[in-house]
Order: structure tokens, then C-alpha cells, then sequence
């Protein structure tokens, strides 16, 4: 077996001094400031032929004059340079616990000692909490350096000076007349009454895709909080390893996060080796004196385990800290209390962060990808058929996955295939991960638009056709390729993961679960059909259209009716849903594609 090193730096002997007494003190200085990159002139616009749908019909590449989801013709940022950019405002940024009360004027003056200020928003979680970004990093430490320690009467205090601060106010005279409580951005999505309420109003089931879209979307100061965190928990591992850098991934960065979804990290230790490879000169080579351990996977579980006892032990906020260290892709769990954010924390990840990527590219491609994922999601969620424990069920991510292939499968497609993205390459795009090519364009301003433009309305209608009546027992959802392919093994369910391709990234789907999702799709394209024959109406008191499919399903009843032997229920659904589209069934429901509200408990 391959031996594996710990990258341990100096700092680790004085830290882990520290661990076994718990006094002592972890500082860091921010890492420097990075400019960020300036945005690529658009050198040349490509469309996409090679998806299969157009290759079946022998299609030429549209003239993409007809522009439906990219309205928007300002050049968009490459995943890197978001990503860099955030990580840069994060580390100019602080976490501060204010007092319930606080003027925001004094707050801000009073911090505006320390340098100037480039933005600010509160929120509350356990208390009200104060994000603050300063336009320096030197303010940070000038912060850092006025702020003490505080004395905890009989307890004993770990003095760690962290970016995490609690505000005390001297007198409580002191915020006197402005004591009106300050402006909170809100960090949590919407009830689902006041979503049933907006779906109601809304005018359309395209209005309904994009209102859900832009009250569940993570919004700019919680994507802020994300990156912040991160940096907090960066600050903690740099005591160990200086170079490190702590990187948000999935749904957090990939542009298809919804409010309240978990933020998944990973420790990215590469850029240790990097800096010391420019270094070197003349006859010598210096290296490190390094522990040696069994594998990577060893190295991994103790760089994790170290990580861990330090965010338990030291990390200002971090609760209920779990090692999870045997599992597949070892992790440490931990929920962030300030931000409330449940944390996935992982080392060397790189090829979660290209997917991640990916899927930027493709949520960025035409804005309806992110409506109908973001409402493909939240109706996996209404039925159960996602959750936030590991089980049998589908994921999130595979629930994106098989959006984006039916995109592919459109005429003309609505986004392009992994392997049609590749051949945009250039030599700089080339990225090879682990031995897998994980290459693919990414400067998202060359590749054109489609010119497709069919609705939300119909795409969401046919995706829960398409899906409710795909060959699962035969076929593979490739989005490499976008088209499917017989599948190589015997899981219900194979989506084959787009760069290690010999994985299905929905191997733990159970057959039951996956008849679960076939029975509610079918079921939720015949509620749209059927509500194609009722125009909303602002009277309307039912729930329509998406609130309709988002209601408890009345596919609860197939069980019963299995057990009854009567013919199940998503089996009905199919036939009557041939028949409406045929024209032969006008009549074929009383209650006009309104699904009742379920009284049943
Ligand atoms: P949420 O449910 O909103 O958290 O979506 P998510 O995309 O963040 O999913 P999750 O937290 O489960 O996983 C985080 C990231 O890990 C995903 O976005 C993927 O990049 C990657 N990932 C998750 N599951 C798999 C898998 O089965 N195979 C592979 N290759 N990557 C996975
Ligand atoms: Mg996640």
C-alpha cells in the first residue's frame, strides 16, 4: 500500500501543546489580500450541436437569436473568480454578537475606528448577530488587537482570538435614544403558508417556478455568511496547517441552494506543496520531515480526527462536533450555532468542487435550469422523497442531475452536454483529477445560449412525464453524453457520475424509493394537464398548479389499492394521462387538476 504524509507544519507541536493543557493561544493574520481576476472579453460565442437529442433529429446548432432563460447579456463570472473574490470578502470580514439592543449608527461608528467599512447586515439566530466587512484586512487584526479576552469568573476561558466577537456594551445608558431594534436580513425560507400564499397569487405556473426559485434561492448576505464561516473554521485548522484553505462546496456554491441547505467544506491542503515547489534551487531540494502513514485514507481520517477535536475543543460556536471518520468520504459534522448552518467538513475534495462547478455552469446557462431544479427539489421534499438523513431515498444532487439531462433531451436542448463542453476547451481549461478528466469549458461567455423557448410550465409538466415513464430497468442517466445508456449494474437507479464514470451517484437508491418517485411524478404530470384546462384565477381558493403539486399526494392511496388488487394507482395515472393527451378524456376529473387539500392525518 502506497504510504501517505501528514503535512503537519511547525505550529502543529506548539498547538497540540496546547490541546492537551487547553490554555494557551491560536492566532492567525488573514492570508493577503488576492485581486480579484478581471472578467475575459468574450473572444468567441459556440453553440452546442453535439447534444444527442439534436444529433437523433439530424438538427443544425440554432441561430440562438431567440434568447429565453439568459435575458441577461452582462458577462458572468467564472466559477474561480466568485470563488476567489468571496473568499477574499470573507477574510475582511468579522462575526460580532451584539446586545439586543443596539444603534446601528454607534455600532458602526464605533467599529469604523478600526478602518472603513464596505458593508454590514444583522440577523438573528441564538441572539443578534452582526456580519461586518471591512474594505482592509488590516482592520481585522487592529480589531483583533483591541479586543480582550474575557475573564468568566469561576469557569476558565480558552483564549482563542478567532474573527468571532461578542459586542458589550460598557453602560447600558450608553445606545439611550436609538434604541429601535436594527434592520434583520432574513436567513431562513419562507413558511409553507406564505408559500402557498405566493403560489396562489401568482399568474402563472412559470410566475410560480420563479417566485419559488426567488424566495428559496440563497440570498447575498447568506451566501456571505457561508463564506464567512468557512473562513472561521479556516482560521482553526490554519492553526495546524498554515496554507490551508477551507473551501465551501455543493449546493452552498453550485448556484442550486436552497435557504436552510447544509454547507459542505473541505479542507484543501494542496496549496501547501505548491509553495514550496517554486522554491527550489541550485544541486538541493529541501523537503519537509514528514510522519508517514498506511494510505491517504489514514492520513485523511487523522488530519480530520485533529481538525475535529480542535473544532470542539476551540472552535467559538461550533456544537455538537461528531467525528465520522469511518464512513466512505470520512467527515466531521458539526452545526455552526451563530449561523445556524449544519457543517460537512471533508479534506481534499477537489472533484465534489469541479461538480460543483459544473453544475455553476449549468445553473448559469438559462435561468430556467434553477427554477425547475429549485422546484423539482422542493416537491421531492413535500413528498418525502429526499431527506436529511442518509438512507434509501434520492438526493438532492441526483435530483439535478436528472434535470439537467432532460434539459439535454429538449428539442433544441436547453443545455449542453459535459462531452459537447469539453471539446470547448482550451489548454488552460485541461484539469485532471485523481486520473479522472475532469475537463470541460469554463468560462461560461462562450458558450451560446439555446434557442429554445418553451415554458417552465411545460417543461416541468414533461419532466414528471419523461421521468414517470423512463426505462430505469435498462437504461442509465448519462449527462456526459446526454443520452442514456444501458445500464452496467443492477441498481434501480444509475445516474453515472460525470467524471469518476464507472460510479452511480444514485447507487443507495432502493427500488421502492424509486417507484415512490415514478408513482408522484406520473401523478404530478396529470395534475398539470389537467390544470391546463382551468385558467388560474386570482378567486381561485384551491391550491393550483405547483402549490397543487405540492400538497400530500393522493398516490398514498396506490398501497391501499395494491393491497385491495385493484390496478395501482400510478399505473391510472399513466392511462389517463394518454387519454387527456389524446383528447379523449375531456372530461376525465371533477376536481379540474386541483388536488384537495388532504385532510388525512
Ligand atoms: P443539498 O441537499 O442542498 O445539500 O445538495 P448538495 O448538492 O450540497 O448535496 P450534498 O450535500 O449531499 O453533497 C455535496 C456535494 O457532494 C454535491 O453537490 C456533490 O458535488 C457531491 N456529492 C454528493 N453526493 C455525491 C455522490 O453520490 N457522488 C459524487 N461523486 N458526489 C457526490
Ligand atoms: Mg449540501
Amino acid at each position: 500500500m502506497r504510504g501517505s504524509c501528514v503535512p503537519f507544519s511547525l505550529s502543529v507541536a506548539a498547538a497540540l501543546a496546547m490541546a492537551a493543557c487547553s490554555v494557551g493561544m491560536l492566532a492567525r493574520l488573514p492570508i493577503c489580500a488576492q485581486k480579484s481576476q478581471v472578467l475575459r472579453p468574450i473572444h468567441r460565442l459556440l453553440s452546442y450541436p453535439g447534444t444527442a437529442a439534436a444529433d437523433a433529429r439530424g438538427e443544425q446548432p440554432s441561430s440562438g437569436t431567440v434568447e429565453t432563460g439568459s435575458e441577461n447579456r452582462t458577462p458572468k463570472k467564472r466559477f474561480s473568480e466568485v470563488q476567489k473574490e468571496r473568499r477574499e470578502q470573507a477574510q475582511r470580514t468579522i462575526l460580532i454578537l451584539c446586545p439586543n439592543k443596539v444603534s446601528e449608527k454607534k455600532f458602526l461608528k464605533y467599529l469604523s475606528q478600526h478602518g472603513p467599512i464596505n458593508n454590514h447586515f444583522f440577523f438573528e439566530s441564538f441572539g443578534l448577530y452582526a456580519v461586518v466587512e471591512f474594505c482592509q484586512k488590516d482592520s481585522v487584526a487592529s480589531l483583533q488587537s483591541s479586543a480582550r479576552t474575557p475573564s468568566m469568573g469561576t469557569d476558565a476561558a480558552i483564549p482563542f482570538r478567532s474573527r468571532f466577537f461578542n459586542l458589550k456594551l460598557k453602560s447600558s445608558s450608553d445606545q439611550t435614544s436609538e434604541q429601535s431594534s436594527v434592520p434583520c436580513s432574513n436567513q431562513s425560507p419562507p413558511s409553507n403558508k406564505k408559500l402557498f400564499e405566493l403560489l396562489r397569487d401568482a399568474e402563472s405556473i412559470d410566475d410560480q417556478l420563479n417566485t419559488l426559485l426567488k424566495e428559496f434561492q440563497l440570498t447575498e448576505e447568506n451566501t456571505k455568511l457561508r463564506y464567512l464561516t468557512c473562513s472561521l473554521i479556516e482560521d482553526v485548522a490554519a492553526a495546524y496547517f498554515p496554507d490551508c484553505a477551507v473551501r465551501p462546496f455543493g449546493s452552498s456554491v453550485n448556484s442550486f441552494g436552497k435557504l436552510g441547505c447544509d454547507l459542505d467544506m473541505f479542507l484543501d491542503l494542496d496549496e501547501i506543496g505548491k509553495f514550496s515547489a517554486h522554491k527550489t534551487s541550485g544541486n538541493f531540494l529541501m523537503e519537509f520531515q514528514v510522519k508517514n502513514v498506511p494510505s491517504e485514507r489514514v492520513a485523511t481520517q487523522k488530519i480530520l480526527s485533529v481538525i475535529g477535536e480542535c473544532l470542539d475543543q476551540f472552535g467559538p460556536g461550533c456544537v455538537g462536533v461528531q467525528k465520522i471518520l469511518n464512513a466512505r468520504c470520512p467527515l466531521v459534522r458539526f452545526s455552526h450555532q451563530a449561523s445556524g448552518f449544519q457543517c460537512d467538513l471533508t479534506t481534499n475534495n477537489r472533484i465534489a468542487l469541479k461538480s460543483s462547478e459544473l453544475l455553476y455552469i449549468f445553473g448559469s446557462l438559462d435561468s430556467r435550469v434553477r427554477a425547475l431544479v429549485f422546484s423539482v427539489r422542493c416537491w421531492a421534499r413535500a413528498h418525502s422523497l429526499t431527506s436529511s438523513i442518509p438512507g434509501a431515498w434520492i438526493t438532492n444532487f441526483s435530483l439535478t442531475m436528472m434535470v439537467i439531462f432532460f434539459l439535454q433531451r429538449r428539442s433544441p436542448p436547453i443545455l449542453p452536454t459535459v462531452d459537447y463542453l469539453k471539446t470547448l476547451t482550451d489548454a488552460e481549461d485541461k484539469c485532471i483529477i485523481e486520473g479522472h478528466n475532469c475537463t470541460f469549458i469554463r468560462d461560461l461567455n462562450r458558450i451560446k445560449p439555446s434557442g429554445n423557448t418553451e415554458t417552465l410550465e411545460l417543461l416541468l409538466k414533461e419532466f414528471f412525464e419523461y421521468f414517470g415513464n423512463f426505462a430505469f430497468n435498462k437504461n442509465s442517466i448519462n449527462i456526459r453524453q446526454g443520452r442514456e445508456q444501458n445500464k452496467p449494474e443492477s441498481s434501480p437507479l444509475h445516474i453515472q457520475n460525470p467524471f469518476e464514470t464507472s460510479l452511480n451517484i444514485s447507487k443507495n437508491v432502493s427500488q421502492s424509493q424509486l417507484q415512490k418517485f415514478v408513482d408522484l411524478a406520473r401523478e404530478s404530470a396529470w395534475i398539470l394537464y389537467q390544470n391546463d384546462k382551468g385558467q388560474p384565477s386570482p378567486a381561485r381558493s384551491q391550491p393550483w398548479g405547483l402549490a397543487a403539486l405540492l400538497l400530500p399526494s393522493v398516490t398514498k392511496s396506490a398501497s391501499r389499492a395494491k393491497k385491495s388488487r385493484k390496478k395501482p394507482a400510478s399505473e391510472r395515472i399513466k392511462n389517463l394521462l394518454e387519454s387527456i393527451k389524446s383528447g379523449s378524456a375531456e372530461n376525465s376529473s371533477s376536481t379540474n387538476g386541483k388536488r384537495t387539500v388532504n385532510t388525512e392525518s
